[in-house]
């Protein structure tokens, strides 16, 4: 009898705490109501006290009901739960959102270089045509240089390329053809290489600065397998990738590790060779020098029956040609103004 009026009890007791479980709005709300039904003073402990007063036939019945209930409210307890940290984390994510669409007019961004943009549109060709990208040391010495490259000591030549010095022979190297002799000492033919990199000489005006880029390539075979033919053929479908449809000519001319030798020109690209201040109104503009690697680079390095080209050209004139620089000097200066043309 005893339990049967506990249990009606208990059934309303049920029922008022299913209501605030399900009423609770916040995750704080939801804590209170837990301290309440399952904390040590909770009204589910103060039923298993009353446990004691109950008798003893009835016990069981009641505590295996006791245990029921605690399980319903214990299941709905932890669906309120988790349908409360969803509704709380979406709410706060809501409220800490970002619209990355906003504008933000404020913002810049930066842009590469006009030599470095250059530059990579010039390794790109290479690159697609197998030619390996090599590197070599700013900091040079005299054998690199110039010796190896049939540069002797006291050969006019030299003065060509303004060199600045250090104390202990090494110097800064003037061009990127040192590369040429340090690929060949390290590698054996076939080398069909290209070196993008910083040169250095004692030159300031207009179009020249101390600190200047150039590419280089190089290409060896064994026997007498490259030809002036080829070198031609890589130099105007190079040239004609930079520039688009350009018209190109090969003039004889003078290096010391090439022989022939030869300088190429375009069509120049303002004028479409009519003749204009660009061009020195000559129609042509003067983009690399180029030619046949000479047989004393070849003994310089140690190779025997070999045959290759070799070409070089400075990456500041062609990107003042294709962006319509001016002043080289304003390259160096580092100004954004003059960088965010560019973006
Ligand atoms: N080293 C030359 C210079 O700095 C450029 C050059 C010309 C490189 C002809 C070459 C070449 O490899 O064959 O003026």
């Amino acid at each position: 009898m005893y339990y049967t009026i506990i249990k009606k009890l208990l059934g309303e007791i049920l029922q008022e705490y299913i209501e605030k479980i399900e009423s609770a709005k916040t995750l704080k709300a939801l804590e209170e109501v837990r301290i309440e039904i399952f904390g040590k003073k909770g009204i589910l402990a103060e039923q298993f006290v009353k446990m004691k007063t109950i008798p003893n036939e009835e016990k069981k019945e009641f505590a295996k009901n006791l245990n029921i209930q605690k399980a319903k409210l214990t299941a709905l307890f932890d669906s309120k739960k988790t349908a409360l940290i969803k509704a709380e984390s979406i709410a706060l994510m809501k409220e800490h959102a970002i619209d990355v669409t906003l504008f933000n007019g404020d913002s810049t961004s930066g842009s590469l270089h006009p030599i470095n943009e250059t530059m990579n549109k010039m390794i790109d060709y290479f690159v697609s045509m197998n030619f390996s990208l090599e590197e070599g040391p700013l900091v040079e010495d005299d054998f690199h240089n110039f010796e190896a490259l049939n540069l002797p000591d006291f050969h006019p030549a030299r003065d060509m390329q303004d060199t600045f010095f250090f104390n202990d022979k090494k110097l800064l190297r003037t061009h990127t053809s040192p590369v040429q002799i340090r690929t060949m000492l390290s590698q054996k033919p076939p080398i069909r290489m290209i070196c993008p990199g910083t040169v250095f000489r004692r030159d300031f005006d207009i179009t020249h600065t101390p600190m200047f880029h150039q590419i280089e390539g190089l290409v060896v075979e064994e026997g007498d397998s490259v030809s002036f033919s080829h070198l031609k053929y890589i130099l105007e479908d190079f040239l004609k990738y930079m520039f688009g449809e350009v018209s190109v000519r090969f003039r004889p001319s003078f290096f010391p590790f090439t022989e022939p030798s030869t300088e190429v020109d375009i069509s120049c690209i303002f004028c479409k060779g009519e003749g204009c201040r660009v061009c020195s109104h000559t129609g042509w503009l003067e983009i690399l020098g180029a030619g046949m690697v000479d047989v004393n680079v070849f003994k310089a390095v140690g190779y025997k029956n070999v045959s290759g080209y070799a070409f070089g050209m400075g990456i500041e004139r062609i990107a003042m040609l294709m962006h319509q620089i001016p002043d080289l000097r304003s390259m160096f200066e580092g100004d954004v103004r003059l960088l965010e043309q560019f973006r």
